[in-house]
This record gives structure tokens, C-alpha cells and sequence, in this order.
């Protein structure tokens, strides 16, 4: 899938009754017209189809915020990359740290998840974050390398992944690292992946935790960041169409 800059994604987390997501996606959607820019919301399940319907004809993105690693079975609860293709999804988020560290989600099975999402030929926004320990005591990219390490697989096929720094601390905070620390992790990140996987070296890398309107322009100017993921603030179209803005889409 091509991503043209700014790729700006809005995670909704469990946040919308089928009105306020319809009027939201609604909203966004009369914006984006003839846009420069990449733009994607990942509502909850239960409205998902409904969204996709509502924003279908325009080139926005509508992905899932999990899926399972199997297409089918005795899951409870659970939904599965086949399920929310078939529900207009064509992105889904994994590994975020909400899942990570809130449901004890582990890099092996986030790293099944990804190739399932693969196969139904969903673009995956692969979320990694140090905790606020780690980054105290200094194991930033350690932490990082272990979870590309982990829940990437071996062979990444073109064009259908986006990675996300999301430091835990940051999200939902209202603190963000400096723009020297995000710059010195991306470009970290930017060298990682080059010499560890050539042929996709140069895929997507997003920021995510605490992005504000009124931070987003300085973040995306950052040089090897794409874009954002925005949890809070993708909640008012109002504020996640002037992040959009701010980092150069129209
Ligand atoms: P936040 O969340 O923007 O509310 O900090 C970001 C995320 O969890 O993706």
C-alpha cells in the first residue's frame, strides 16, 4: 500500500458509540478530499463496518486494533485478520502497548498476529515503546531491539508495514520525550532496520504518545518521522484535522 506523508493515524481505542463514531468518520471524511497525505482511524469492532461504509469513496484507512493469529476457532472475544478484512478493514494496529503490558501480550504471539494480518493483506501498524523504567534507566533501544527482534517475522513483504514508537510513558500522559530524543530514536530506528532488513529499510515510522495539535508540526518535521499515531486527540476531528494539517497533509 502506498503511504504518501504525512501518514497521520488515529487509534479510538474503546471509545465510540455507533452515533458519535459515525458523526466523527463522518466529519473527517468531507475533509478528505483530493488529499496530499495518509490518513487512517482504527474505531473498536463493533463499529467498524459501519465506519468503513460511512468513509468508503474516500482514501482514508480503516483498520482494527487487534486481531488473532488464528483465522477462525474456540477464541472468545477475539476477532481474527479474515473478520476484519471482511468488515471494510484494510489496516489493523499490533502490539500496542495497551495490549503489551495492560494484557500481557508477548512478542512471539504479537509476531503470529502480524503474519496473520499479512496473509489477509492488511497493512499492520506494528506498535514498540519502552516503559517509563526502562527509559530511566537507560534501556531505550534495547527495548526496542528486542521487540522488532521479537514480533517481527523473518521475510516482511513490501509496502504492508508501519512501525510506531510509542514510549508507554507518553501515552495518554501529556508528556512526550524532547524532539532530540524522538529525532535520536527514530534515527536509531531508521539505522536498525536498514541494516537489519535491507528491503524494507525504509518503511513508514511513526510517533505515537501525547501528539497535540499544538505539537505535531515540530514531531513530523523530525527528520525518519512519518507521521503519528494519535489516541486522545483522533477523538475530535476538529484537533486530529489540524495534526493532519500541521504536518503538511491537505
Ligand atoms: P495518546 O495515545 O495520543 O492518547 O497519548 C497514543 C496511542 O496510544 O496510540
Amino acid at each position: 500500500m502506498s503511504l504518501p506523508r504525512p501518514i497521520v493515524f488515529g487509534n479510538w481505542k474503546m471509545h465510540g458509540l455507533r452515533r458519535d463514531a459515525l458523526a466523527l468518520a463522518g466529519s473527517l471524511a468531507e475533509r478528505y478530499v483530493r488529499p496530499s497525505g495518509s490518513l487512517g482511524i482504527f474505531p473498536p469492532f463493533t463499529v467498524l463496518a459501519e465506519v468503513a461504509r460511512r468513509v468508503a469513496g474516500t482514501r482514508m484507512i480503516v483498520g482494527g486494533q487487534d486481531c488473532h493469529d488464528r483465522p477462525e476457532g474456540p477464541f472468545t472475544g477475539c476477532v481474527s485478520a479474515p473478520m476484519l478484512a471482511d468488515a471494510g478493514a484494510r489496516a489493523v494496529i499490533l502490539g500496542h502497548s495497551e495490549r503489551r503490558h495492560g494484557l500481557g501480550e508477548r512478542d512471539e504471539w504479537i509476531c503470529r498476529k502480524v503474519q496473520a494480518a499479512w496473509g489477509s493483506g492488511l497493512l499492520v501498524v506494528l506498535c514498540i515503546g519502552e516503559t517509563e523504567a526502562e527509559w530511566l534507566a537507560g534501556r531505550r533501544f534495547e527495548v526496542l531491539d528486542r521487540q522488532l527482534a521479537g514480533s517481527l517475522p523473518e521475510e516482511v513483504p513490501a509496502g504492508r508495514l508501519v512501525i510506531a514508537y510509542e514510549p508507554v510513558w507518553a501515552i495518554g500522559t501529556g508528556r512526550t520525550p524532547t524532539l532530540e530524543d524522538i529525532r535520536d530514536t527514530h534515527a536509531w530506528l531508521r539505522q536498525r532496520l536498514r541494516a537489519r532488513r535491507p528491503a524494507v529499510g525504509d518503511l513508514p515510522l511513526l510517533y505515537g504518545g501525547s501528539v497535540k495539535p499544538e505539537n505535531a508540526g515540530d514531531i513530523m518535521a523530525q527528520p525518519d518521522v512519518d507521521g503519528v499515531l494519535v489516541g486522545g486527540a483522533s477523538l475530535d476531528p476538529e484537533q486530529f484535522w489540524r495534526i493532519y494539517l500541521a504536518g503538511g497533509g491537505s
